[in-house]
């Protein structure tokens, strides 16, 4: 870093992410892209069964994204119009829009102090309409899952994880991926690990496994993918009309590499996040993520609120601040019930989510990723502590 006039500021822009690509998945992409099998085929069905292994699930499906993860797991559970299902509203949009997609209604709550959906507050929602709920699982850190689980199963609702974040991350000594009746995972650019875009659905329920295969692929019967091999058919019948929401080999490709690397990513994420925690623990402005007890958090996104009150300055200008020392930052979430289309066809109130809204006005993430070197990380701790001692009021 060097001194600029107001604050500190790097040689170069840190950008908020970066993926973390190796030579292993740039060989693997090449070779698949001239081996000619482009869409879905052998590396996919590697992935899924590699994927399905390390979260020891019996079932792993690939998908382009994980709200087509969401919207497939959603609609295999049969959701539809006149169907509710309860979503925390400190999520990003997708999550409620693939409920909207299915024509039922997204109950949207607020969350506690652990950015989490808890049992009171699906109490609180819950109707005999409830056909779902959807924790998800806020920067990598797992819900309450025991208490939430058991109180959906007495209610006989299904329990759909949103696991976006959360690849790689344990509760009670296991890995996500079987909590739920279905479990949603993001491989976006940004994410624990990456195939670009993409995502997965894990389960240990047979049946809807066997439900939700075809869906992802237009409703084709098994194995439809082959038809163009020398071992396939060029006969298949559709039972439902599906999605088109199949992965492709070229992403399998990336995904098998990041696979074997998500423990390692992970560790460094951990690393990083422990030195912003020690950093800035005695800095009362700054509130810091809370770490539970028994599960593994792996740090997608680490989110800092500043107290508004110790601030002469609000979240925006404090973002404002990190850009002018060339470090990026983002907000996860702008929480759904603030957004226009839920705010006008739902009409939720923000007095409606109190925690959100508090968490929300001085909410902000700094840059995490295993690509930063620990000079960018020191850059960061010392942007973000000048800010504060600039602007302590
Ligand atoms: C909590 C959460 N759920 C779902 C998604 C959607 O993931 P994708 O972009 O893979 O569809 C995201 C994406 O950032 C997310 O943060």
């Amino acid at each position: 870093m060097c001194s600029v006039t107001k604050g500190l500021q790097r040689n170069s822009f840190l950008p908020y992410c970066l993926p973390s690509i190796g030579e292993e998945e740039i060989a693997e992409v090449v070779a698949t892209i001239r081996a000619g099998w482009l869409t879905t085929g052998p590396k996919v069905k590697q992935f899924e069964e590699s994927f399905a292994n390390y979260v020891g699930a019996r079932h792993a499906i690939a998908v382009n994204s994980c709200t087509a993860a969401l919207h497939v797991a959603l609609s295999a559970l049969n959701i539809g119009p006149g169907n509710e299902v309860i979503v925390p509203t400190m999520t990003f949009c997708s999550t409620a829009n693939v409920v909207v997609h299915l024509g039922a209604r997204p109950v949207l709550v607020d969350i506690n102090d652990n950015f989490h959906i808890s049992v009171e507050s699906i109490k609180k929602a819950i109707s005999p309409r409830t056909r779902a709920i959807i924790p998800v699982h806020y920067a990598g850190q797992a819900c309450d899952l025991d208490e939430i689980c058991a109180f959906a199963d007495d209610a006989g609702v299904p329990i759909v994880e949103d696991a976006a974040h959360a690849a790689g991350a344990e509760y009670h000594d296991r890995k996500i991926g079987t909590h739920g009746r279905a479990v949603a995972f993001s491989f976006y650019a940004t994410k624990n690990m990456t195939t670009g875009e993409g995502g997965m659905i894990t389960t240990n329920d047979d049946q809807l496994a066997e439900r939700m295969r075809p869906l992802v692929l237009h409703g084709m019967n098994k194995d439809a993918w082959k038809r163009y091999t020398e071992f396939g058919s060029w006969y298949y019948e559709i039972f439902e009309p599906g999605y088109k929401y199949n992965m492709m080999d070229i992403q399998a490709a990336l995904g098998i590499h990041q696979l074997d690397r998500l423990d390692a990513f992970n560790g460094r994420r951990q690393e990083i996040a422990g030195r912003y925690q020690q950093a800035f623990a005695e800095m009362p402005e700054l509130c810091l993520p809370r770490l539970l007890p028994d599960r593994k958090h792996v740090f997608y996104h680490y989110p800092l609120q500043i107290a508004g009150n110790r601030l002469s300055i609000d979240r925006a200008q404090f973002i404002q601040e990190l850009s002018a020392a060339k470090i990026g930052a983002s907000v996860h979430f702008i929480p759904v019930h603030r957004h226009p289309f839920y705010r006008k066809e739902y009409n939720y109130q923000p007095s409606d989510f109190p925690v959100a809204e508090r968490i929300y006005a001085g909410l902000l993430s700094i840059p995490l990723y295993p690509k930063m070197s620990d000079q960018d990380v020191a850059d960061v701790i010392n942007a973000v502590q000048d800010i504060v001692m600039r602007y302590r009021s």
